[in-house]
């Protein structure tokens, strides 16, 4: 008795040797809880354009697959398309309907959200909110921004889960930059790796810094024309949120424009690791910020697709949702035959009750995975938690084709209030904008 015993929880603490566990609770005796568990179930909305999520997210699925095999059951994918919303909410009801009707023990326990900010964002939302599937979105937006999680209720909270993507933090370095060194004007420029849709009216709310916000056109000439407009606009400072092509592209435009002097003010701010601006360049100012880690290269684990901070993020959060969820259905807080509802049984009341803490079992997860790169730091609800890491800031300066000159000038904790430290006064000074 005591040796089965001892088995079946070592197979529960393991998570494997699934079919013994399952046979071996007829022999114990009742004052146990059976230890009945099983592997996770996943349902994935990645939208078409979010490619480096869609390969992350493969691959988190080939590492379970190889470290946990019993962690992992049946996955269902549905790739949703911004421009159509009839033909989006057609697509995952569609693909969800017939994943649930069967009911049992091969049902979605988990939905894997990567979809960014815009329409499909929201149809996801307002589905996963209605039919009560728990959920770990990888969502861009702060607080209030998720329009159909806004009024969540108690049940809803505990299940329902948002971590802002790096990308989602980076933008805000622009305010504390603007805050710190008292820009008056200014162009923000991002390239497809972000999504600014959320932060036209929030990102320098109540900051004196007359701003236009501008996807920028990877066309050279284009960019060119669009960096003269601003120019006529009278503004002279340029935040260039973009990779390490953007980023020397701007250069060369602004070096060929003559946009170099004291007068004009560069912010290249990327999301790559390991770079530096390049540009064939006579002499240009720049403050650059990059995220910065002690660990610069993972030692094992896939080949992510650049930026390796946003693959990455995506990389570790779906082996952290899987394995969030396997300690809820070994914990026995999720059951092993979900009732779900499908999308045409919803009748605006009926949303499942599930009774559980999703939130807890991610944080019980975190606390034993090793981050690939980024970290998560956990808030108190949605539009708090985030990715975890520190961005470095530094003045450089190139000289005849050369960077010559590569102040540390601080770093900053991306996060979507912290103040940056910089030590920037006299290049500051130095600068006469008008
Ligand atoms: C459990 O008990 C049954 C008989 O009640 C026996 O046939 C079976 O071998 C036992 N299983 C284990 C794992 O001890
Ligand atoms: C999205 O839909 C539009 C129009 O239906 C189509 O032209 C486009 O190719 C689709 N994009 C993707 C990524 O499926
Ligand atoms: C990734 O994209 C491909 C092609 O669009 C699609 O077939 C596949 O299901 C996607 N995988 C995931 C996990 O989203
Ligand atoms: C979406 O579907 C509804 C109802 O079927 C229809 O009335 C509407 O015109 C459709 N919209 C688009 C953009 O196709
Ligand atoms: C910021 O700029 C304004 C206008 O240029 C000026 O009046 C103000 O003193 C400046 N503040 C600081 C802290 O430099
Ligand atoms: C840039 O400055 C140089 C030297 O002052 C001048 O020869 C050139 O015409 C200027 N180019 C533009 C585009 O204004
Ligand atoms: C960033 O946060 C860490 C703790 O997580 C702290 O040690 C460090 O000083 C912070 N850096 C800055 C620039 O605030």
């Amino acid at each position: 008795m005591r040796l089965v015993g001892f088995a079946i929880a070592v197979c529960g603490y393991l998570g494997f040797c699934g079919e013994f566990a399952v046979h071996a609770q007829e022999n114990t005796t009742s004052d146990r809880e059976p230890t009945r568990t099983r592997p996770v179930n996943l349902f994935i909305i990645n939208e078409g354009t979010n490619r480096v999520a869609n390969s992350s997210v493969i691959s988190a699925l080939e590492t379970i697959n190889e470290k946990y095999p019993s962690h992992l059951g049946k996955v269902w994918s549905v790739q949703v398309n911004e421009s159509d919303v009839n033909d989006t909410l057609d697509r995952i009801c569609s693909a969800w309907d017939s994943a649930v009707e069967k009911g049992g023990t091969r049902v979605p326990d988990l939905l894997i959200d990567t979809t960014t900010a815009g329409l499909a964002a929201k149809i996801s939302n307002s589905f996963t909110a209605a039919l009560g599937i728990p959920t770990l979105s990888a969502q861009y937006g702060q607080e209030g921004d998720l329009l159909y999680w806004r009024n969540l209720n108690m049940d809803q909270q505990g299940y329902l889960i948002q971590v802002m993507p790096p990308t989602d933090l980076i933008p805000q370095a622009v305010r504390e930059l603007c805050v710190q060194l008292n820009i008056s004007n200014a162009a923000i420029l991002y390239d497809q790796n972000f999504v600014m849709d959320h932060k036209y009216k929030s990102l320098l709310l109540n900051v004196a810094t007359r701003h236009v916000i501008n996807e920028i056109d990877p066309e050279i000439a284009e960019m060119k024309k669009q960096l003269a407009t601003l120019r006529d606009l009278d503004i002279v400072n340029y935040f260039v949120l973009g990779d390490e092509n953007i980023i020397d592209a701007v250069l060369e435009i602004a070096e060929v424009s003559n946009f170099t002097g004291k007068k004009f003010g560069w912010f290249l701010l990327t999301p790559e690791i390991n770079i530096l601006p390049n540009c064939d360049c006579k002499n240009i100012n720049a403050l650059f910020m990059r995220p910065e880690f002690s660990k610069k290269n993972p030692t094992t684990g896939p080949s992510l697709p650049k930026p390796v901070i946003s693959s990455a993020f995506y990389y570790d959060l779906v082996q952290l949702g899987v394995d969030a969820m396997k300690l809820a259905l070994d914990n026995g807080d999720w059951p092993m035959e979900p009732k779900h509802i499908t999308c045409n049984e919803y009748d605006n009341t009926n949303t499942p009750k599930r009774k559980l803490n999703f939130f807890n079992r991610l944080k019980e997860a975190y606390e034993n995975m090793t981050p690939t790169y980024a970290g998560i730091k956990w808030g108190s609800k949605n539009g708090e938690h985030q990715a975890k890491f520190e961005m470095s800031v530094r003045l450089v300066n190139i000289k005849d084709g050369v960077v010559s000159n590569n102040i540390e000038g601080g770093s900053w904790n991306a996060s979507i209030s912290t103040p940056l430290q910089v030590t920037l006064k006299k290049w500051s000074r130095e600068r006469t904008e008008n």
